[in-house]
This record gives structure tokens, sequence and C-alpha cells, in this order.
């Protein structure tokens, strides 16, 4: 396996690199924890750029490098930054390059990451670009799959929005080179668009009753209000699905979400075992503790 030195893109990956990352995961899951003490990146300092919101990214990010003994500066509030004087996203990287061993970078710009990989000597990796690619959440999500269902002979139901969701994008994209059967549940306005649907993979389009009892994992997502074009395309699918405890209590399928949720897993649903989406949250942490190690080592 060649040495990953920026993170942008899932494309960037082979299957054997993916395994690679998942299996260093595992040896991070109890520090991730704090039940076991690893300072592997003491001294080091990791750059947290959020142009968009966050919780669990650029939280998790931040938990995984001080659990192996790093620090963290964080750009904070864009009005309290000098771009609110008008300093481009080019300058701020080459400044904060500066003063951290590596960039996590969210921006709303498709492209944007793979920018800053091409202008910053130090580690870049992409927090999500856009309606381009979340590779970290990717490789969690392939992670969690992992441990509570299983990647060989995998089928999996996307559901939801399929258009705008950049975590399906990057998932299918993984998926196809674990040869994963993948189910597609959207209403018509969100489906998935073409380019993905000409990745390499086996594709079943289904109604949400049909993939509960056929697929091992359902993967949810939110409707992603901040990328429609207006309110009123997005009033057309708000509330269009919702998982229900009584859908899938007592199957043998696993739910799965990238968080946030809306309204499309009901709340009664987080008492079920098939309910796996706070621990997917938690798996963030040693993946992205493999993930850091590895471009910082
Ligand atoms: N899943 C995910 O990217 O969550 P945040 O937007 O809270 O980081």
């Amino acid at each position: 396996m060649s040495k990953i030195r920026h993170l942008i893109s899932i494309d960037d990956l082979s299957r054997q690199d993916i395994e690679y990352i998942l299996k260093k995961a595992d040896n991070f899951v109890e520090v991730a924890k704090g039940k076991k003490s690893l300072k592997i990146l003491s001294g080091k300092i990791l750059a947290n750029l959020f142009f968009e919101p966050s919780t669990r990214t650029r939280m998790s990010f931040e938990t995984a490098m001080k659990r192996l003994g790093g620090d963290v500066i964080n750009l904070g509030s864009l009005e309290a930054t000098s771009l609110a004087k008008g300093e481009s996203l080019a300058d701020t990287l080459r400044v904060v390059q500066q003063y951290a061993d590596c960039i996590v970078l969210r921006h709303q710009r498709e492209g944007s990451a793979r920018f800053a990989s091409q202008i910053c000597s130090v580690p870049v990796i992409n927090a999500g670009d856009g309606a381009g690619q979340h590779p970290t959440q990717t490789l969690l999500d392939l992670y969690t799959i992992r441990m509570e269902a299983k990647l060989k002979n995998l089928k999996i139901a996307m559901v939801g929005d399929l258009k705008y969701s950049r975590t399906v994008h990057s998932l299918i994209k993984a998926l196809a080179l674990f040869n994963a059967e993948i189910y597609l549940v959207s209403p018509e306005l969100l489906k998935l668009p073409e380019e993905i649907l000409e990745v390499d993979a086996r594709f079943i389009e289904s109604d949400l009753k049909t993939a509960i009892d056929e697929v091992d994992v359902l993967y949810v997502t939110r409707i992603q209000k901040e990328r429609f074009p207006d309110e009123e395309e997005y009033r057309k699918v708000a509330g269009s699905y919702k998982i229900t405890s009584d859908m899938i209590e007592g199957k043998d399928v696993v739910v799965m979400h990238p968080l946030p949720r809306v309204d499309e897993i009901a709340y009664d649903v987080d008492r079920l075992k098939n309910a796996v989406y706070f621990k997917q949250a938690f798996y963030g942490v040693p993946v992205r503790m493999a993930i850091l190690s590895e471009v910082m080592s």
C-alpha cells in the first residue's frame, strides 16, 4: 500500500488501502474509549477549518487528536476571522499551514479540499466539500458495517436523499470495491445522480418494505435542505419517508444514519438493537485516529 499523504476523495483509495485503514482503526478502539493511553501524536497540532456547520466530524477529529496526545486549533466562527475582512481561502490555508501539522477542511465549494491539498505543504483531510465527497465519513461507515453487519456479500439499501447526500455518493463508490448489492430507495425527486449510477456496482431500485426484508443494512439519510435550489422544491419532498420501530423490530437489519437526523428515523427506533447510528458516530473516533496517525506519521 502506498503512503496516504492527503485524504481528499474515496476515489483515491484502493480496496487494499481501505482495508488497511479499517484494520488500523481496530487498534484505536480502546484508546477512543479512554480505556487505554497512546500518545503517538504528542507535539502535533491539527487545524480544524470548518466553513459549514458540523458536530460529529469536527468534534470526533478533535477527540481523536487529543486522545492520541496531540492538540487542536479551530478556525472558529467566520466572523471572528480575517475571512470577514475579505481574506481568500487560499491565503487562509497558506497561513494556517504555518501553525499546524495537518489541516481538516469542510467547505461548501466542491473541489475545495483538492485545491487545498495542491497549495498546502501539510496533509489535508477533506471533511466534506459541498455536495462532493466526505471520505472520512465513508471510512467510518464501512467500519460500522464491518463491525455491526458484514462487508462480504453485503446487501445494503440507501434510503432517502440520494441526490444531494455526499455520504451516499462516497459510500456507493467504496461499496462497489466490495461487490455489495445496493438497493436504492428514494422519492422521484431525490434519485441518485447519473454519474453515480455509472459506478460499476449492482444497483436494485426498490421500495422501502422490500428493502427491509432483503438487506443487511438500511443506510438512511436526511433530506439535505441546504442544497436545494429553493424552498418550494424542498417542500415537495419534506417528510416523504420515515423509519418507525414497527417497520424493523425483530428483523435482521441494522439501521445506520450519518446524522444529524431530522424526522426520517422516529425516536422510538433508538431503543431497538437494530439502531446502530450512535455507535456509528463513536466509530468515527478510532477511524479518524487511524487516518491522523497515517498522514502525520
Ligand atoms: N455526519 C456528519 O458529517 O455530521 P456533522 O455534519 O455533524 O459533522
